[in-house]
Parts: C-alpha cells; structure tokens; sequence
C-alpha cells in the first residue's frame, strides 16, 4: 500500500458506514456503487501501479446534480473523497492513499456541442481524449491537446492536471485554451459555467484554479474547450543525430524555418528508442544513432508544406546535423513512428521499477542532467534514459532498477531536485505533484506562494475532503 510505502498516517476523516452506502445508492442507483474488491482494484491502482489506495467504495454519478449530492454527504460526514478520471495520471494524485471514497467521472461521457463558427466545445469531464479529437476531427476542428494516453485519459483529468504534451508546441497550455468550467466544490455548491467567452474581463478568472489544481479545489464536471481548425496536412520527420549539441542546432534551424507550420518538437536518446520499437514490435525506422527528433508540421498547403520540410531536411544534412532521416505523411506512416515516442512511457515500465521525473529545464542545459544521473548511479540502475518535449523544454528523465529499492530514491532526490532548481527550472513541468510529488514543490514555488495556495484550499474545501494527501507538502513553510 501507498501508505505504507511512504510512511503517511491518516488524517482525522470519518470512517465509511452502511448509512453512508444507503445515501449513495439513494444518489446514483446501484449500479453507480462499486464496493466489490475485485472491481475496486482499477480505481485504487495508478497506470504506474507504484501507488495503491484501500478505498472500499468507487462512486460513479452520470449528472452534475448526482455528483453535488454526494460531495454534499461527504462534505457534512467529513469523508474524504479522491475525484478519478481515466486514472492515467503519473504522480500518483488519482488513486486513493487510505480509505477516500473515489469519484468516478467514467459515466459522466456526455459530449454536448461543438460550434464550427467560434470551435467552442462543450463536454463533460469524462469524455475521453481521443473520443473527442475523432469527433472534433470530424467537423473540422481539433482538440489541442494530444498525449500518449489519449485512450484511456479524459478531459476533465486534462483539465485538472493542466496537462501537456505533443501539441502544446503549437496550441499553448490549456489556460489559453479552455474557455470556461463547470465545476463542483467540495460542499457540493455547483459553479456553473461563466460566459465562455475568450475575452471576459469581469472579474477574477475562477475557473483558473482549477486548472492544474488535480482535484484538490473542486470536481470539473463540464468543460468548454476552443478547438482549433483542423490543419489538412501534416508531415512527420524522423531523424537520426550524433549529439544533443546537433538536437539543439536542429531546433534552433527547424524553429526558424517552420515557425508557422511547426507542430511538434520531440526528442529521444537512443536508450528510450531502441526500448520503445522493442516492447512494441515496431520496426525501427533508423539504425541506431545516439539521438532521434521528430518533427511535425501541420497546415493547409500539402505541396508547400512538404516542400519546405524537405528543404529544412537537406540543409540539416548538409550541415551533418541530421545524419539520417525519413520523411511520412501517410497516416498509417505516421501512427507507427508516433507508436515509438508515445510508447516510451509504458515500454519501460516493463523493464523494471521507473523513477520519473519531469523537469522544465533551459534547453541548453536539459541534457546535461541526464548524463550527470546517468554518471551518478554507474551502474546501480539498469537504464538513465531523457526524452521529451524539447520544443516546450520539458525533460522528461527516467531511471530503471530491476525492483523498487529506497536507496536509489535517496540517490536521485533531492540531487535532481536541486539541479533543477539551480538552473531555474521547474520540478513538475506537466504532470503536476499529486501524491508524490507534493514535498518538492519548494523547489520551484516561493513560500509566500506556498502559504497563499494553503489558503485558496482553506477557503475552496474548510475540511479538506478534497484529494487529500496530494499536491500540497505536509508541512508549510513557517
Ligand atoms: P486521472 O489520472 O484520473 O487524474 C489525474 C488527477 O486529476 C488526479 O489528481 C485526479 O484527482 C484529478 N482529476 C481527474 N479528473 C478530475 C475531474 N473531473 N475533476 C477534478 N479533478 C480530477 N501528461 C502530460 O501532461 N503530457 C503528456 O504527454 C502525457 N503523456 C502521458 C502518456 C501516458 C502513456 C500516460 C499513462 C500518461 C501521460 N500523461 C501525460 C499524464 C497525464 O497527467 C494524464 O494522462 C492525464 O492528463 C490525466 O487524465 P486522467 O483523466 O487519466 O486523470
Ligand atoms: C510523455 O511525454 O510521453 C509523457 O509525459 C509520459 C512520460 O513522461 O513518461
Ligand atoms: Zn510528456
């Protein structure tokens, strides 16, 4: 168990009785109450399987009344209540750490709308990503977001956990991108949405807080999200380099050249790709190289669009930046040199415990890091591998050991921490702090910043029902 784990002592919650199930099959019927262990076991393992919760209940409501009802119950039992989307989450925040009751928001799928004139979508929360981006696709639009766990993640866990990935190079963070919430508070008051409007000055921006806040301040219920037009082309490089100087220089060129087009900038070091292709059966589009960048342009002139990539290519070969490369635009092409990059995460998961650790850092400096660990821990840990989102500056630095061993924990923190500090970087760039990240957050938050977000929580949830456990440390600075 997490508890046991991390050494954590339960906080003074009530304790789930018969009444308490009687009031909740009351709300959602029986079949939105989940008590059998077998069944439990999704919601209280995270996708890592590193944190396990003992929750005895898992919630589904279908409507945002039914959801208000049971925050409402918990609220006045004083029961804590762990809010759960697809359960993709990398931190830890969206599995129970004791007995929480979890909130699921798998019934509540509903896609409402989508305004082709101002690309204004509206859905519940747990719509999944990737149900989304088909049905935005299919009227013209896209959702801009995109992750590896589009399957299975939803877009209120998006939202909540202000998440990044492949396409936040071109279409910015979800600040910018989700026009409105409904949300429920921990008392069970509903906030509904405001105007949805992009421009809307009244006031202070509520729906901000929770953006990124992982279910600590309230439950997201609905969103409305500005989906882009959908490009009608893309094209998709693979290439092979010698050093991450040679990445850097690529970048540098590649950003100038197709600024306006540019869609994604990723990178991977050759452990991370020779994992990848591995434990996914797919053929490896270049023979080894120390690092691979994938480029991808979406826009509106297929002819222009691949023409200038080609371009871009040959000058990158020219100057022996790039040493070998390939160019797709065929969707299927495409897909299984994505497989590779949006595989890393779960193929190596599957050759043994993955500490992770995703730092926004300079560029210049990124992976640098990666070989003062991979320095650090010879030859104590299998793998020292960095991938990521390089255009966003975002590292991410995985090491593998066979098992889970403490030692190597003390090894890594806080030495990662403090490099990332150093270089002014931050300790979360994407997939925030939840369970296990939470007593870091010093590192790149001041404490005055600190003490004020200890009191937005004090005010959104008096009894701190809410994901406890996560996002805020243990203890505040004094
Ligand atoms: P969950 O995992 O269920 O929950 C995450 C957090 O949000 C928890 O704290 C939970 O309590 C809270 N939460 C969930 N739903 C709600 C809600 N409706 N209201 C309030 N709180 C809620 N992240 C990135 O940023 N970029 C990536 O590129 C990326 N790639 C990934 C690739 C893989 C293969 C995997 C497994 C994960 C990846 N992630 C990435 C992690 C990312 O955080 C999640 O994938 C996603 O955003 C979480 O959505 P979810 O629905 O699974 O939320
Ligand atoms: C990714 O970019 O692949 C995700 O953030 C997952 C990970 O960090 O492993
Ligand atoms: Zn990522």
């Amino acid at each position: 168990f997490t508890a046991d784990r991390y050494n954590v002592r339960r906080r003074d919650y009530a304790k789930l009785s018969e009444d308490d199930l009687r009031v909740f099959r009351d709300i959602v019927g029986d079949s939105g109450v989940v008590t059998g262990p077998e069944d439990l076991e999704f919601y209280n393992v995270d996708w890592l399987r590193i944190c396990r919760g003992q929750s005895t209940v898992a919630l589904r409501p279908k409507t945002t009344q039914q959801l208000s009802d049971i925050l409402k119950h918990c609220n006045t039992r004083k029961l804590a209540v762990c809010p759960q989307g697809g359960n993709t989450g990398l931190v830890g925040g969206s599995v129970p750490v004791f007995d929480e009751v979890v909130l699921s928001l798998n019934l509540m799928n509903h896609i409402e709308s989508l305004d082709t004139v101002s690309g204004t979508l509206i859905s519940q929360a747990g719509a999944v990503l990737e149900t989304l981006e088909n049905y935005a696709s299919e009227r013209g639009r896209v959702v801009p977001l995109d992750l590896g766990a589009k399957g299975s993640c939803q877009i209120g866990g998006n939202v909540a956990t202000n998440a990044g990935g492949l396409r936040f190079l071109r279409y910015g963070s979800l600040h910018s991108n989700v026009l409105g919430l409904e949300t429920v508070l921990a008392d069970g008051t509903i906030l509904p949405f405001g105007t949805n409007m992009r421009k809307d000055n009244t006031g202070y921006h509520l729906h901000h807080s929770f953006i990124g806040s992982e279910g600590t301040l309230g439950v997201i219920t609905q969103v409305a999200l500005l989906c882009p037009p959908k490009p009608s082309s893309v094209s998709l490089c693979f290439l092979g380099l010698n050093s991450f100087e040679d990445v850097l220089k690529c970048y540098d060129e590649t950003s100038k050249a197709l600024t306006d087009i540019l869609s994604a900038f990723e990178f991977l070091d050759t452990e991370c790709y020779t994992t990848s292709y591995q434990e996914h059966n797919v053929s490896p589009p270049l023979k080894p190289f120390p690092f691979y960048v994938m480029i991808e342009v979406s826009g509106w002139n297929a002819e222009g669009d691949t023409n200038r990539v080609s371009s871009l290519v040959e000058t990158l070969m020219n100057k022996n930046l790039v040493i070998h490369g390939t160019i797709v635009n065929e969707p299927s092409h495409m897909l299984s040199l994505w497989k590779i990059r949006e595989g890393v995460a779960e193929a190596l998961t599957r050759r043994g415990y993955v500490y992770k650790y995703d730092l926004s850092i300079p560029k210049r400096e990124m992976y640098n890091l990666v070989e003062d660990v991979r320095k650090r821990m010879g030859s104590s840990v299998e793998s020292c591998s960095g991938y990521g989102h390089l255009g966003d500056n975002n590292l991410h630095l995985n090491i593998v050991t066979k098992d889970y061993y403490p030692e190597v924990t003390k090894q890594l923190e806080p030495y990662i921490f403090e490099w990332t500090r150093k270089h002014k970087g931050s300790v979360s760039a994407e997939h925030g702090l939840g369970f296990k990240k939470r007593n870091v957050m010093q590192y790149s938050q001041s404490p005055q910043a600190i003490k004020l977000m200890q009191r937005m929580k004090e005010l959104y949830d008096p009894n701190g029902i809410l994901n406890p456990y996560k996002v805020l440390p243990d203890s505040f600075p004094s």
